[in-house]
């Protein structure tokens, strides 16, 4: 099949990667009602068409989090993205290094930060879920330091998981073995089973040296379940500036009040994002809120931007709406499943082709004219 946009990608990736995965990448929190709103919400925005200017010359290279990239967009991160293709994070860290774009590495990769590290000179984040057990934090953060992470991501958002049905049916993460129908669909992918024989067998990369955390990757995903931490607050990133000394962006966050908080306590980034609708249902879209806090607090910190990007135009939208660049989790997922690095290629070229033509039908030749003056480019807001 031609893969003409992410929809495409996303059906092919459907009949290549075992159900139990696909399922988990594809799904949302129990009606997934705000997973589906981040979508829909982008159709909201209407984007001004300016005819006759010229625009044989058009920029969408821009700069943010300290660096230049050929384009305002970056790899979200994404737990157990190994188990969509042969050490799924090495190849989409390559893929994003070809791009020009950077990665961020989730906690709960298969490929550890180090083995990202070694195998490309991608910009690379580091994500960090802050355990019950500190001293694991803190042992992570030394390995980003040592594995020059640009910036830390904390994830504020999941500090106890959502439920997600259809991983509750597939036995996926909420018991120690898929159920029997979930096992038998996996041995009928035949394409991905050989492609994941080439081994390693995969585990969660950044523990497999840890006490405790088991010895195969179901085990070790109860295990990080058993550290997410519901006591954590404000007061604790207090303790995480103590023990990072790099930029630091709070991913996570959907009112004004707490990206207020988050700029008082010294973030030098933020995310608004309600985790690809996957954690609090019902919450709203993640452009619906973009704005108000972007004006809010857009002029003290970077804000970046993720939730239901599967279109270049989403992005221009989500610039001009007040984001600095966006993360896209899902989009580049869908490529890794399909086809591995070629697919997350694919992925990020018809984000790029598209916003191009987008920009160029709005009479906008360079990106940063969407930031620098948004309101001129939108109507109705979400
Ligand atoms: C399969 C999957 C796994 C994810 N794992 C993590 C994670 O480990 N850490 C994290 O901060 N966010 C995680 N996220 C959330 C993404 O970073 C991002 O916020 C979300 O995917 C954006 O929405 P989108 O998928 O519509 O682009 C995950 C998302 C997906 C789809």
């Amino acid at each position: 099949m031609k893969i003409a946009n992410i929809e495409d990608l996303r059906v092919a990736a459907r009949r290549r990667v075992p159900r139990i995965f696909f399922d988990y990448l594809d799904g949302g929190a129990f009606s997934e009602t705000t997973m589906h709103a981040n979508i829909a919400d982008f159709d909201k925005v209407h984007l001004e068409q300016r005819v006759l200017v010229n625009i044989e010359k058009r920029n969408l290279a821009t700069r943010f989090l300290g660096s230049d990239y050929a384009m305002p967009l970056m790899l979200a991160p994404t737990g157990f993205a190994g188990m969509l293709a042969h050490r799924g994070e090495v190849q989409a860290g390559r893929a994003a290094k070809a791009a020009g774009i950077p990665l961020c590495l989730s906690t709960t990769s298969i490929c550890s930060m180090e083995e990202v590290r070694r195998d490309s000179d991608v910009d690379f984040h580091f994500q960090l879920y802050v355990f019950k057990d500190r001293g694991l934090a803190e042992l992570m953060l030394e390995r980003a330091v040592k594995a020059q992470a640009k910036s830390l991501f904390v994830t504020v958002d999941a500090t106890i998981g959502g439920r997600r049905e259809k991983d509750l049916r597939n036995g996926f993460r909420t018991s120690r073995r898929p159920t029997p129908g979930a096992l038998l669909d996996m041995m009928t992918r035949v394409r991905w089973g050989l492609d994941m024989l080439r081994g390693p067998w995969p585990l969660f990369g950044n523990f497999t040296d840890v006490p405790g955390a088991g010895k195969d990757i179901m085990a070790q995903a109860l295990f990080v379940g058993r550290q997410l931490d519901p006591t954590l607050t404000w007061a604790d990133l207090a303790w995480m500036r103590k023990h990072w000394k790099g930029p630091m962006v709070i991913k996570g966050i959907l009112s004004v009040e707490d990206a207020q908080r988050a700029v008082d306590q010294g973030a030098d980034g933020i995310v608004v994002s309600n985790h690809g609708g996957r954690q609090l249902d019902g919450a709203r879209s993640s452009i619906a809120v973009l704005p108000e806090i972007a004006k809010a607090v857009g002029h003290k910190t970077e804000v970046l931007f993720d939730g239901g990007i599967r279109r270049g135009s989403h992005i221009v939208k989500a610039l001009a709406l007040g984001a600095r660049a966006c993360l896209i989790g899902r989009t580049y997922l869908y490529g890794l499943g399909a086809g591995g690095q070629a697919g997350v290629t694919r992925a990020l070229d018809l984000l790029r082709f598209e916003m191009d033509v987008t920009m160029a039908l709005m009479g906008v030749t360079d990106v940063d004219q969407l930031r620098d003056d948004g309101a001129r480019y939108i109507r109705n807001a979400a």
